[in-house]
C-alpha cells in the first residue's frame, strides 16, 4: 500500500476541482474557527437538568451543519438526550467508517477561576478557550471540517460515513447501549474513529490503545434529624462527617492498595509485553510533577506511573461535602454529610460487580450509630483496542499527513463508555486517534484546545477516508 501519495492532488483535477482537503483547510481557518466557536457558544452541560434545552439547541445546530457539509444527518431521540445522526455513502464495496464524539460538555464550576467565560469562546497565545473546546466539541468538529474539506476538494468521500454525536457521554453513556441496539444494523461499519484523547505530549502525536472504565458512586451518611448545637449533643451523638472521613480513610491501606475486598478479583498483572513497551515511552518525574503542580508522586506500591494511570484500578473520592461552609464559625453537628466517588477500572473488572463490593464494604464498616446510604450509578468496562493491524497503519499514517509526525502508541487513565459498547454490541473496534494535550484543562477551568493542534487534527481527519480507502475488508 502506498502511504505517501496525496490521492487529493492526483485526482481532483479529473474531477474539475482545483485544490486539495488540505489546500481547502488552508484556506479556511478563520471560518473553521468561528463555526467552532458557535458550536461552543452552546452550554450542554450534560449533568445539570437546567440546560435541557441547550442540549437540545446545540444538537439542532450539529445536526444542521452536517446537513450543510453534504451529510444526511438527523436528530435521533433516545431515552436521554438526543443523538446526531449522519451519513454519507460511497460505494458499496468502500469501507465503512463510524465516527463518534460527544457534543456534551461538563460543568463550567468554579466560574470565577474562568479567565474569560466558558461559554464565550475566546482565542489567546494561540489557543482556543472554552468549555468544551477539546472535550469534546473541538476534537469532533475536526472529522466534520476534515470530510467537508475532502468533500469539497474531490467532491466525493472514498469511504461510507456514518457520524454519531451523542449527547451523554459525560454522564456515562447511559441511554446509548438501547439506542446502540435498537440500530444495530444500522450502525454496522469496518471500523470506529474516535477523537476524545490527548497526544502524548506537544512533540509527539498519539493513538491510544486502552481506555480504562469506570464504577461510579454517591454514599451519604445521616446522623441527627436536623443540625445540633455541637455544645448541646458533642460527645453524645455521631457527627456524620466525622464518620463519613473515616469510611473514605479506609478505603485504600499504607500501600496505597484498595481496600474493598475482592476489588483486585478479576485484575491481571501487568503483562512484561506491556511493561517493555512503557520502558520505550519517556517519563520525566520532574516535568510530569512540575505540569500538575504536585509536590510528589504518589501511587500503588510496586508499579510505575505509567502503570499507575493506565493499568491499575483506582478509588478516587471526586467531592465530598457537609456541614456549614460559609463565612465565619458556626458550632454545629450536622445532619450528614456525603461524598462521590468514582473507581477506574482495568479489563475484566465489571463496573456493576465493583459497585457492589464497594457497597458492601462500606456497609460492613459503617458504626451503627447512623444511617448509611449507597447510591450506585452507572459504570463503563475498560477496553483494549489492538495496536497493530491495517487499520492502525492507515491511522498512523493519516497522524504523519496531519502533524508532520508518527504518532506513538499509547493508554489513557480516562473513560470512553461508548468504546466498549461499540465492541460488545455492534462487533467493531475502535481507532483512538487523540488531538489535544494533558494541559488543555479538560474538566477544569480554562479548558483551551491549542489552535495548531485543532489544525493538525483536521489535516489528519482529511487525511484518513483515503487511508481507510485502501484498506482491504476483503
Ligand atoms: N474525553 C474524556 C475521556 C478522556 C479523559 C480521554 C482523559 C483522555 C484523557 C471523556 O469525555 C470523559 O471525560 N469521560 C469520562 C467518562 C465518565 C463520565 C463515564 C471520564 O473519564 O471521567
Ligand atoms: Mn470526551
Ligand atoms: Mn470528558
Amino acid at each position: 500500500m502506498d502511504r505517501n501519495h496525496v490521492s487529493a492532488a492526483t485526482s481532483n483535477h479529473a474531477l474539475g476541482y482545483d485544490m486539495t482537503a488540505f489546500d481547502y483547510l488552508a484556506s479556511t481557518t478563520d471560518q473553521r474557527l468561528n463555526q467552532l466557536k458557535e458550536f461552543l457558544r452552546f452550554p450542554s452541560v450534560s449533568a445539570q437538568s437546567d440546560h435541557k434545552a441547550d442540549i437540545r439547541d446545540c444538537a439542532t445546530w450539529l445536526n444542521r451543519h452536517l446537513n450543510d457539509i453534504g451529510l444526511t444527518s438527523k436528530l435521533e431521540e433516545t431515552a436521554g438526550n438526543p443523538v446526531v445522526y449522519a451519513e454519507y455513502h460511497a460505494d458499496s464495496d468502500a469501507p465503512t467508517v463510524l465516527y463518534y464524539g460527544h457534543y456534551d460538555v461538563q460543568p463550567p464550576e468554579p466560574l470565577d477561576l474562568w479567565t474569560t467565560p466558558p461559554f464565550e469562546p475566546e482565542i489567546r497565545d494561540g489557543y482556543l478557550y472554552a468549555r468544551g473546546a477539546t472535550d469534546d466539541k473541538g476534537q469532533t468538529f475536526t472529522h466534520i471540517k476534515g470530510l467537508e474539506a475532502v468533500l469539497k476538494s474531490e467532491g466525493r468521500l472514498p469511504v461510507n460515513v456514518k457520524m454519531l454525536i451523542e449527547g451523554e457521554e459525560e454522564v456515562h453513556s447511559a441511554n446509548l447501549p438501547g439506542y446502540l441496539k435498537k440500530n444495530k444494523e444500522r450502525l454496522k461499519a469496518d471500523i470506529a474513529v474516535i477523537s476524545d484523547t490527548a497526544q502524548f505530549d506537544k512533540k509527539r502525536p498519539a493513538i491510544t490503545f486502552g481506555l480504562r472504565g469506570i464504577a461510579a458512586s454517591e454514599i451519604t451518611v445521616y446522623g441527627p434529624n436536623r443540625d445540633l448545637h455541637s455544645g448541646s449533643y458533642g460527645g453524645a451523638i455521631a457527627n456524620p462527617i466525622t464518620v463519613l472521613a473515616q469510611l473514605v480513610a479506609q478505603l485504600h491501606d499504607k500501600n496505597n492498595k484498595v481496600k474493598i475486598p475482592g476489588f483486585y478479583e478479576h485484575v491481571r498483572p501487568v503483562s512484561r509485553k506491556t511493561r517493555q513497551m512503557y520502558e520505550t515511552l519517556p517519563f520525566s518525574e520532574r516535568t510530569f510533577l512540575r505540569e500538575v503542580g504536585a509536590k510528589g508522586l504518589h501511587g500503588e506500591k510496586g508499579f510505575t506511573t505509567y502503570e499507575r494511570k493506565w493499568d491499575r484500578p483506582t478509588c478516587e473520592i471526586n467531592g465530598i461535602t457537609g456541614g456549614y461552609q460559609g463565612e465565619g464559625a458556626k458550632t454545629i453537628i450536622p445532619s450528614f454529610a456525603s461524598c462521590k466517588i468514582t473507581m477506574r477500572l482495568v479489563p475484566d473488572q465489571d463496573p456493576d460487580d465493583v459497585n457492589r463490593k464497594l457497597a458492601a464494604y462500606l456497609k460492613s464498616i459503617c458504626p451503627p450509630s447512623v444511617k448509611l446510604k449507597v447510591d450506585l450509578w452507572g459504570g463503563a468496562s475498560a477496553v483494549v483496542v489492538p495496536n497493530d493491524g491495517p487499520w492502525l497503519d492507515a491511522a498512523a499514517a493519516a497522524i504523519k499527513k496531519g502533524f508532520g509526525k508518527k504518532p506513538v502508541f499509547m493508554k489513557e487513565g480516562g473513560s470512553i463508555p461508548v468504546v466498549a459498547d461499540l465492541k460488545n454490541l455492534i462487533g467493531v473496534d475502535t481507532l483512538l486517534l487523540g488531538f489535544g494535550q494533558n494541559d488543555d484543562n479538560i474538566h477544569s477551568p480554562n479548558e483551551r484546545f491549542r489552535i495548531v493542534d485543532f489544525e493538525n487534527g483536521c489535516r489528519t481527519a482529511a487525511a484518513l477516508p483515503d487511508e481507510l480507502a485502501s484498506v482491504s475488508t476483503r
